[in-house]
């Protein structure tokens, strides 16, 4: 199969080898000529000559709106997770949890989000995108009230359960709907955002458990949800169709109509045939048995291995656990953790994601992840030589303050935060929505988002055994090898995405399967 398969695509010279393996001879055809879609090589991508048609620049007001509905579902799905740790202090005294209980109330979110994201993969291609993400709507606003208001623990489980269950289909539904409708020129600024959304409902979590304590100010905290869930609901509601979905479902006029509106160009015709050609390709059709075809072994590999590395490398044990970090480093008082948590953890991590959205679609993914990647690996052997140096005050004793180490586990963190936020956190939702054929795309992307979360669920359940087994030093080392794990692992295995259409990467697997 060629990439001058597609409808407009001449023929052209040729690249290869494959993101770095020397064994893989095949080639793929690029298309040259004036009106040319350029193809970027995959190891060392080239800029595009010239936009090809489905690389749309401009920002529509449409577009704006598919960026609103990314923005809330992000900023759900980070808030609901950085929550609870500030709500957890008065839960526990309103309701007199105990520890299994105390547990159940933090870990059930994870819980519902995997189940959340498997439902949503189905969902996503059977009743599309956008009523999917409508649905996750509903239930950030219910679980965020069944919660506030629970007159005691079995309630308050289940709207922990149901607020999950919202951030697994957001998890899903979000990114796979700005994958689809954002140019492919814009396509990984489209999702970066979602994952710049993320950091900033964390961060706004932190510091609202920062400004409100005791009493039942946890209910304020955890309801507050219900109204971005509203109003993502209201935004969906009037968000366009995704186009490639609408194909999927034979729709081509009702595709037109929503690619027009999106990306104001008159003649969709091009793309709608590009699209078109691609789902023919693929003719059986949807179902998880196609899932797990050979055919998408590899892409499968892919998001399964990212979404996995994403959270072996650390970074929710130090989202989860900062505060505690910090109190092993010689920050002494609650107000030292939670500042060094809010504004080193959380502003750092939002900030540092804006330099994946200006790079993401220039630089590429590849190149992100390997530097990030590295500079994940440095910081964390850094925190671990740091704790080496940490000596723990003597029983009754009030530290003085951080000592040199403990400064150096805190800037060490910062950098740690800094890479991922540039890489491994953008960049592998980027990828993970981007390398789907469109027939098992929400499918697929449900199963690597189940994968993720399963993950997460693990490294933040085991955190603190591993500490308690092996100690810091040891923990944070074995965090930096799973670095330099992912580092090879990409570098022989991930090809470079950026500026190709999503019809375009389907070609890669064909060419070297
Ligand atoms: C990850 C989350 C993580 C967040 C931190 C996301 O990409 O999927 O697990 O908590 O980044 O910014």
């Amino acid at each position: 199969m060629r990439i001058d398969a597609l409808p407009g695509h001449g023929a052209g010279g040729t690249f290869g080898p494959i993101a770095g393996r020397t064994d893989v001879k095949a080639t793929l055809t690029i298309p040259t000529g004036p009106d040319a879609p350029s193809l970027p090589s995959l190891k060392a991508p080239a800029r595009p000559a010239a936009p090809p048609p489905s690389s749309a620049r401009t920002m529509t007001p449409w577009l704006v709106v598919v960026l609103v509905v990314v923005l809330f579902s992000g900023g759900l799905f980070g808030y609901d997770q950085g929550v609870i740790s500030g709500a957890l202090h008065g839960i526990k005294a309103t309701f007199s949890l105990s520890a299994l209980l105390v547990e159940v109330v933090t870990s059930w979110v994870t819980l519902g989000a995997l189940l959340g994201a498997l439902a949503a993969g189905e969902m996503a291609d059977r009743i599309g995108r956008k009523r999917t993400v409508l649905i996750a709507g509903v239930m950030f606003t219910l679980g965020a009230v069944v919660q506030a208001l629970a007159p005691g623990t079995l309630v308050l489980v289940a709207g922990r359960l149901i607020i999950g269950a919202g951030v697994g289909v957001a998890a899903v539904a979000a990114p796979l709907y700005a994958a689809e409708l954002a140019p492919a020129a814009m396509r990984g600024r489209f999702v970066s955002a979602y994952q710049l959304a993320i950091t900033a409902g964390i961060f706004l979590a932190y510091l609202i458990d920062g400004w409100l304590s005791g009493g039942d100010s946890w209910r304020i905290m955890l309801g507050a949800a219900a109204v971005p869930g509203l109003l993502l609901f209201a935004v969906a509601l009037a968000a366009p169709r995704s186009p490639r979905w609408l194909m999927m479902k034979s729709r081509r006029a009702d595709a037109a109509v929503e690619l027009r509106k999106i990306q104001r160009v008159e003649d969709v015709e091009p793309q709608l045939d590009a699209i078109g050609a691609a789902l023919r390709q693929e003719s059986e059709r949807a179902s998880w048995a196609v899932v797990f075809h050979r055919e998408w072994r590899r892409p499968l590999m892919i998001g399964i291995g990212l979404a996995v590395f994403q959270q072996i490398t650390g970074i929710n044990a130090i989202i989860y656990y900062a505060d505690q970090i910090f109190a092993s480093a010689g920050f002494a008082t609650q107000s030292a953790q939670t500042t060094a948590t809010t504004w080193a953890i959380g502003g750092v991590n939002v900030l540092a994601t804006l330099i994946a959205i200006a790079f993401i679609d220039r630089l590429g993914r590849r190149k992100l992840l390997l530097a990030g990647l590295t500079g994940m690996a440095i910081s964390l052997l850094a925190v671990g030589i740091a704790f080496r140096f940490i000596v723990p005050p003597a029983a009754g004793a009030t530290p003085a303050g951080p000592s040199v180490a403990g400064i150096v586990t805190l800037l060490a963190l910062v950098g740690f935060i800094i890479c991922f936020a540039f890489s491994m956190g953008p960049v592998v939702w980027t990828v993970i929505n981007e390398i789907f054929p469109g027939h098992i795309r929400g499918r697929a992307v449900a199963v690597a988002t189940a994968v993720n979360w399963g993950s997460a669920f693990l490294v933040s359940q085991f955190f603190l055994t591993l500490i308690g087994a092996m100690g810091n030093s040891l923990t944070f080392w074995l965090f930096a090898l799973f670095c330099v794990v992912a580092w090879a692992w990409i570098y022989f295995r991930v090809p470079e995405t950026k500026g190709l259409s999503l019809e375009q990467i389907q070609l890669l697997w064909k060419e070297h399967s």
